[in-house]
């Protein structure tokens, strides 16, 4: 069969509101150019993030229900902690709030200043806790990894050569661990080889170096294992999963995307002493070591989601949808990163759009024209995200992300419809003025007008 249908059967429906163009000419304004502004019921496809907009199984709701929320020791914590022990190999896990939970209490007890922390690309709020504690975050992705159209099957490795040369340069003791971020969400979601990891844990162990996984899309990196890499086509995901854990010292992850609940988080550690800190750090801010500032309920869906996101049909299904918007943006003529990425299709659009220069942020003009031809939103990764320092970032990219189990077939034709007006259209589209500038994080918060 050529046609991959979406593996589960739909029984509760969440209607969507219908708009009209004026409609979201008029919520546009209203919103100041900026998506984050807009209310989620004026979306009709809303791809600005695949975090913690999956939707839950039945057996994920089911477990709901049998949360255990005593305040200590509760059941579902050690169902949970049962299930990722089975998973990755780790014994000890704290669950967290979210991922970036988890990063604080991680670099708060190994980060700080004169630190140097590598990584192939740090995500966002990865980078922010690194900086946050004083240390460096410093992205060392394979060439292939930095230019959009440039083909590679593990476009998110981490290029070893550079990070040898990196911890020559600063001293394996101003290095407290290295991390790779699979899969590589900044770099397009693409994901990093096992034999890059393991050349990665060669490095770490030559220098005596902790190696650390961003793990939140470790099951779409180990399917894309399965697929691409040499030898791997007739292992389980879960022998490759297990492989790719087997390879770190520890993990932060937010269970928001491969976990696939709504919220939710862990960290996991080897090293005992650093993980009775960390414990430690994590009843002062987040809650006791069995709930982690969850529900008891959380942890449930965690674990069950943990074990629904490992099926293989569900991962042909994910990787392929992403990959059919991809392919068909593509045909349409956009310039995207390729080849498409596991969770999400990435728009060069300082390419698309030429006649927008940075400082009048071409991403943003696209997001906006997106969310005006056809009500769908998508996130700018390019001068309103990167450029509050001045310094324009090196590309201008437009993510769509795909929530996991949400749509179906027919809503990423729409995109596909609605994205080939945008194509028709772009040599009218007119770049825009930010017309306040907040300090951190500004792509939440930016205001814009359009330029005339
Ligand atoms: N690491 C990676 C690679 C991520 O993609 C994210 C979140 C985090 C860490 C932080 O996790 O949100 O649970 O605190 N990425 C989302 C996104 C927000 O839209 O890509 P969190």
């Amino acid at each position: 069969m050529k046609t991959i249908i979406e593996p589960f059967r739909i029984k509760v429906v969440e209607p969507i509101t219908m708009t009209t163009r004026e409609e979201r000419t008029r919520f546009l304004a209203a919103a100041h150019f900026n998506v984050f502004n807009l209310h989620a019921h004026h979306v009709l496809i809303d791809l600005l993030t695949d975090s913690g907009t999956g939707a839950m199984s039945s057996l994920q709701w089911a477990g709901i229900m049998q949360g255990d929320e005593s305040y200590a020791g509760g059941e579902s914590f050690f169902r949970f902690q049962h299930v990722v022990a089975d998973l990755t190999g780790f014994s000890h896990v704290l669950p967290t709030h979210q991922g970036r939970a988890a990063e604080r209490i991680l670099f708060e007890l190994v980060g700080g200043p004169n630190k140097v922390v590598p990584n192939n690309n740090h995500f966002d709020t990865t980078r922010a806790n690194v900086e946050h504690s004083g240390a460096l975050a410093v992205d060392l992705v394979i060439e292939e990894g930095k230019h959009p159209q440039q083909r590679h099957p593990f476009k998110g490795n981490l290029d070893v050569a550079k990070l040898r040369a990196l911890i020559d340069d600063v001293g394996a003791d101003r290095v407290p661990l290295c991390m790779v971020t699979v899969t590589n969400n900044s770099g397009g979601g693409q994901p990093v080889s096992l034999a890059n990891l393991r050349e990665v844990r060669a490095v770490c162990d030559h220098y005596g170096i902790p190696l650390f996984l961003d793990a939140c899309r470790f099951a779409e990196n180990a399917y894309f294992i399965k697929l691409r890499e040499p030898g791997q086509q007739d292992r389980s995901v879960c022998d490759i999963v297990r492989d790719m854990f087997d390879l770190a010292d520890g993990a932060t992850i937010s269970a928001k995307k491969d976990g696939l609940v709504n919220i939710g988080g862990m960290l996991l550690l080897k090293d005992e002493e650093l993980f009775q800190r960390a414990s430690a750090l994590l009843i002062l801010t987040e809650g006791f070591v069995t709930y982690g500032g969850l529900a008891g309920r959380d942890l449930e869906a965690m674990a069950q989601g943990l074990q629904e996101v490992v099926h293989e049909d569900y991962l042909t299904y994910r990787l392929r949808s992403t990959e059919y918007l991809g392919e068909r943006l593509l045909e349409a003529g956009f310039p995207i990163v390729e080849p498409p990425g596991g969770h999400a299709i990435y728009i060069d659009a300082g390419a698309l759009l030429p006649h927008i220069p940075p400082a009048e942020f071409p991403g943003q003009a696209l997001v906006c024209a997106f969310y005006r031809e056809g009500g769908i939103r998508a996130v700018e990764l390019g001068s309103v995200m990167f450029g509050g320092g001045g310094e324009p970032p090196p590309l201008e990219l437009v993510r769509l992300a795909i929530p996991r189990r949400v749509y179906t077939q027919s809503h990423l034709d729409y995109v596909v419809e609605a994205a080939g007006i945008v194509f028709e259209g772009r040599e009218g589209l007119r770049g825009l003025r930010m017309i306040n500038n907040p300090p951190y994080l500004r792509h939440f918060s930016a205001q814009f007008e359009e330029l005339g």
